[in-house]
Order: C-alpha cells, then sequence, then structure tokens
C-alpha cells in the first residue's frame, strides 16, 4: 500500500497516512468511498453539507459564473456583480436589522474579522482600552490564531509553547451568567466582545439554558460589550431556525457564519455587521475610519454563486422547517441509544445530537469513542468524535426518517461491538 502524501487535519498521521477513508462521491445524505461502499453521513461532513449531496443546481450556477467571471478584487472600490447579489441576499435574510456583510473564506476567517473590527470599532470611537475577549468553556471558533485562544477546549492550545496567541482572552463557564457578570464588572471598560455559539457544536453540542441568552444580551447591552454570535454550526437552519440567534433571542451586533452558507459546494464565510458597528465606518464621519482588513477571495464570485444557489433550494425546499419536523425524530431515535452499552446522556439541539460515553468508560479507555466510531464505519455510518467523550451526529437536512433510523442503528451496532471487546466487560 502506498503512504498518503496528504497531510489530514486533526490527525494522527502515523496512523492515518495508511488508513484515510478516501470518499469519491455522494448522493443526498450519504456518500460513498473508493471501494464502493456506501455511508450515512451522519455529519453532513463537517457541519457544513445541509442540502445534501449531488445538487446540480449548485454546480452548474457555480459553473456557469466561474466562466463567466471566476472572480475579482472585492478591495477599494472594486468588486463584482454575483458578490453583490450574494450581499443583498444575505443581509435580507440577516436576524440583525439593517446589516451589512463582510465576506471571508470560512468560519475562522470570520471570527479574525469579527475580533480585528470589535477592536477597530473601540478604538474609532473613543475607547482604544476596550481590547478584551470574552469566550467560553468548550468553545470552538476556529484554527486561525485568535480562533485557537478563543476556544475552550484546552487540548487544542496544548503544545504550542504554553502561551496564548492573542493574549487579550477571558474564558467564562459555558453557561455561567452570574460568572461572566462577576467578569464584566471586574474588567468593566476592558472589554471588547463577547463570543459565543448559540449550541455549542464541536465542544459536544450542548444546548443553552432557556434564559441563557437572554440575560447574556443584557448583559451585554448593560457593560457596552460588543455581542458576537458565532453562527458558523447553526446558521442556515441547523436548529430549525433559519439562525440560532432567533431560536434563543439572542441580540448580537455581529454574526460569523460559514459552512451552510454554501453547503460546502465553495468555501465562503463572513460576518453580518449590525448599524452600531458599522456606523463610524460608514456613516459618520470620523477622520481615518478605515477597517484595512480583507482576503484575497472576500466575495469570491464562485462562491457567491453558490451561496445563493444554495439558499434558492433552502427556501425551495422549506429544509429550515424541515429541521424543525425531524428534531423530535432524531431525539426519539437518538435517545434508543441511551439504553446501549457504555451510554451516558444523549444531547439534540435541531438536526444535530452528542451521544455522549459514560465518564467512567473514558476513563478506563479514552479512546473509546474513536473506537465506536470506526466500528460504525463497517455498519455503514460515517461521524467522528466530539470533544473525546461523544459521537457526533449533523446530518444533511435531507436525511429521511428510515435513514435516521439506520444511522441511529448503525451507531448502536458499533456501540455494542465495542463494548463486547471491551476490558471493562
Ligand atoms: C462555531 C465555529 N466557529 C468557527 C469555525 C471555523 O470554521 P472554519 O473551519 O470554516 O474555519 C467552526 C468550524 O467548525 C465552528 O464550528
Amino acid at each position: 500500500m502506498t503512504t498518503s502524501r496528504f497531510w489530514h487535519g486533526f490527525a494522527d498521521m502515523h496512523v492515518v497516512k495508511d488508513r484515510e477513508v478516501v470518499i469519491a462521491s455522494g448522493d443526498g445524505a450519504t456518500i460513498t468511498d473508493t471501494n464502493g461502499k456506501t455511508y450515512i453521513d451522519a455529519t453532513a461532513a463537517l457541519w457544513f453539507c445541509n442540502v445534501g449531496y449531488g445538487r446540480k443546481e449548485i454546480s452548474d450556477a457555480v459553473a456557469e459564473q466561474l466562466t463567466r467571471l471566476h472572480g475579482y478584487s472585492s478591495f477599494g472600490a472594486y468588486t463584482t456583480d454575483a458578490t453583490l447579489r450574494a450581499a443583498e441576499r444575505l443581509t435580507s435574510l440577516s436576524p440583525i436589522p439593517n446589516a451589512v456583510v463582510f465576506l471571508a473564506s470560512g468560519g475562522s476567517d470570520a471570527i479574525d474579522t469579527a475580533g480585528k473590527l470589535a477592536r477597530r470599532y473601540w478604538d474609532v470611537v473613543g475607547k482604544p482600552n476596550k481590547t478584551l475577549m470574552v469566550s467560553r468553556e468548550h468553545a470552538y471558533h476556529g484554527m486561525h490564531a485568535l480562533g485557537t485562544s478563543l476556544g475552550g477546549m484546552p487540548i487544542m492550545q496544548a503544545g504550542y509553547g504554553g502561551e496564548p496567541f492573542v493574549n487579550e482572552v477571558v474564558r467564562v463557564p459555558a453557561l455561567d451568567v452570574e460568572a461572566t457578570a462577576k467578569l464584566f464588572e471586574q474588567r468593566r471598560d476592558e472589554i471588547a466582545l463577547f463570543v459565543g455559539e448559540p449550541v455549542i457544536g464541536a465542544g459536544g453540542v450542548i444546548p443553552p439554558t432557556e434564559t441563557y441568552w437572554r440575560d447574556i444580551s443584557a448583559l451585554c447591552r448593560q457593560y457596552d460589550v460588543l455581542l458576537v454570535a458565532d453562527e458558523v454550526i447553526t446558521g442556515f437552519g441547523r436548529t430549525g431556525r433559519m439562525w440560532g440567534t432567533q431560536r434563543y433571542d439572542i441580540k448580537p451586533d455581529m454574526i460569523t457564519f460559514a459552512k451552510g452558507v454554501t453547503s460546502g459546494y465553495m468555501p465562503l464565510g463572513g460576518v453580518l455587521v449590525g448599524e452600531r458597528v458599522r456606523a463610524p465606518f460608514w456613516d459618520e464621519p470620523i477622520a481615518g475610519a478605515v477597517f484595512r482588513h480583507g482576503y484575497t477571495y472576500s466575495g469570491h464570485s464562485g462562491a457567491a454563486a453558490a451561496a445563493i444557489a444554495n439558499l434558492d433550494i433552502i427556501e425551495r425546499e422549506r429544509l429550515v422547517e424541515r429541521v424543525a419536523t425531524l428534531e423530535p425524530i432524531l431525539d426519539t431515535a437518538v435517545r434508543r441509544l441511551q439504553g446501549a452499552p457504555m451510554v451516558g446522556e444523549t444531547r439534540t439541539v435541531g438536526l444535530t445530537a452528542a451521544v455522549a460515553i459514560k465518564p467512567a468508560i473514558l476513563e478506563k479507555d479514552p479512546a473509546t469513542v474513536e473506537k465506536v466510531v470506526a466500528a460504525s464505519l463497517h455498519h455503514g455510518v460515517a461521524s467522528r468524535v466530539l470533544r473525546g467523550h461523544a459521537v457526533h451526529i449533523s446530518p444533511p437536512f435531507v436525511i429521511t426518517e428510515q435513514q435516521i433510523d439506520a444511522m441511529v442503528d448503525g451507531i448502536g451496532n458499533a456501540l455494542e461491538d465495542v463494548a463486547a471487546v471491551g476490558a471493562w466487560n
């Protein structure tokens, strides 16, 4: 067997270089590998393939755009007609009234953009000491230097020399309003922004309490802190509403998005920016109020075409409503696994779930979830590990009820297989 020359993300290449799972095609909620084996895609790849695989309508729209004009600069006065159409469409969907949009290539770019823009905002409005960024334990905000520093999973920060990449970051417990209020009081006048995922995703599918986001929104207003909702996963329907912001009554100044905006047909991310933050840069005559930031592919025409075609499908096929309908069906199916070996709790929000392994089992064998994921492949289900403790479920919105049952049965069979050979038996 030849050893791969491709360096995978988040992989132990000692192992993976000879054990790649190579996907060759996709259709709806399924993917097929180069050996011809088909799997239910339990995770919509990396939470992005919301409209499902094989959408010719999107690839045709991209091909047409690339043939006419594949891209141009969006620095200075330049942009493209496709970029402007995507900006109109995205801002018309925004839950922030009168929003404008800054485009980028993915979620990590979006987070960098929001963090820099918040600090630039405070600088131009005469409060340059507001530089601190508050994030949450278990958070994931991508893997650029800022996102790595904002992240709340210690394993992602370990092994880089002991220092965070960006120093002005403080983390609070994920759902603790009181601890957040205490920090806001202690560091009054220093805090630029608070950032959080409406539902913590990669950190283990952790939903908020009923009142959490209303309270955090109020605190941010009270202490004059900009609120950034990181909707890279939750945006465009994953929670059963177009935005997590709407489901949880969040009042953000900015929203970061990526993934579901194109369902991954082209790489795209961005930040929706509300009137307050935009005003000094667009509307108010403040000398030097320019945001010197941007990426070569900000507003890329092909990505813009993919976004528009993808959003057309989501709206025409009422896929957000479909997620709301499927939520209780997924929840009921996943709860069945509470009776399976090794399973502790299960958590479901929208079309997203985590199947957590009991802590005592993980203590004996921290690789348990990895083994369950590997065994799931044999049972025709492609999934992955969330924060070392849970099996990740977030299928394409087009998954059928039968496929939900088959997916959960496959994971159940994998749990049985792994438990059967486990040292604790
Ligand atoms: C909430 C959140 N923010 C940011 C990111 C980073 O996005 P990307 O991997 O596109 O850079 C992710 C990726 O999973 C995410 O889940």
